[in-house]
């Protein structure tokens, strides 16, 4: 696929098939990903590559109702002044309306259910950043977030290029000690957020969802273009 196509396929995956993704696959997706653009180069980034029973024990922790054992590395948006909200509102209105659609519509609630589950995912990349770089004394270092974003978006993109799915899952990262406990991960790497990468269950009615946008008019503001 050529990047515009690539770009308008892209879309959050919320069911997987479960059919393993070959480690290959994966090394090659993370490999080319890793050429994304960093401040200074200084790629802040580490990725911890997640399948098998490794996984499944994240799993069952996060399902867990105890699972939410520690506050994530990095806080979510408190609140969502408009705009913010009715977009907030409309994806969720969205979601519900798509998984009601179909034969298996009655699955929406125990599809809801699979989020500690990862939807199903066979694998999870996780996104590192070590504290020392993270955090500095005037804060946050953006930039290092910034970064990982770019390194997000090239990993997504190149999944799909290969008919994987993906999803960024901020609530598979809500309980960071349970991830470092089980993956033997120090405290001195935060986890900004895991990626959910599997085949996507085409037949399930909530990946029909496709999320909208602003149009271009409303967030774009030309200047000395006359
Ligand atoms: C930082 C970040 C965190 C996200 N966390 C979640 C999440 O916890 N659960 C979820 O279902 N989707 C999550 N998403 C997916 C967004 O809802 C999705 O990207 C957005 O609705 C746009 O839809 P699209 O990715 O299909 O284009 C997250 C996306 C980002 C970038």
């Amino acid at each position: 696929m050529d990047v515009v196509e690539v770009i308008r396929q892209r879309k959050s995956i919320r069911a997987f098939r479960p059919d393993p993704v070959p480690r290959e696959v994966l090394s090659e997706i993370v490999e080319l990903a890793l050429r994304a653009p960093s401040w200074a180069n200084t790629q802040p980034w580490e990725l911890a590559v997640v399948a098998g029973a490794k996984l499944e024990a994240i799993k069952e922790a996060l399902s867990k109702p105890d699972g939410a054992g520690s506050l994530p590395d990095f806080p979510g948006p408190e609140e969502f002044p408009e705009p913010y909200k009715v977009r907030f509102q409309n994806l969720a209105a969205g979601m519900s309306e798509a998984a009601k659609k179909g034969r298996r519509g009655k699955q929406v609630g125990e599809w809801y259910l699979q989020w500690p589950r990862l939807y199903g995912a066979p694998a999870v990349i996780y996104i590192l950043i070590d504290r020392s770089f993270c955090e500095q004394r005037s804060g946050l270092n953006v930039y290092a977030v910034f970064d990982c974003g770019l390194l997000a978006q090239n990993i997504m993109l190149l999944a799909a290029d290969r008919g994987l799915g993906t999803i960024v899952q901020a609530q598979a990262v809500h309980s960071p000690n349970v991830v470092r406990r089980i993956l033997g991960i120090p405290d001195s790497k935060m986890i900004l957020v895991g990626m959910a990468i599997g085949y996507p269950d085409w037949d399930h009615p909530i990946n029909q969802f496709r999320s909208d946008r602003e149009p271009a008019e409303r967030v774009v503001e030309w200047y000395g273009f006359d």
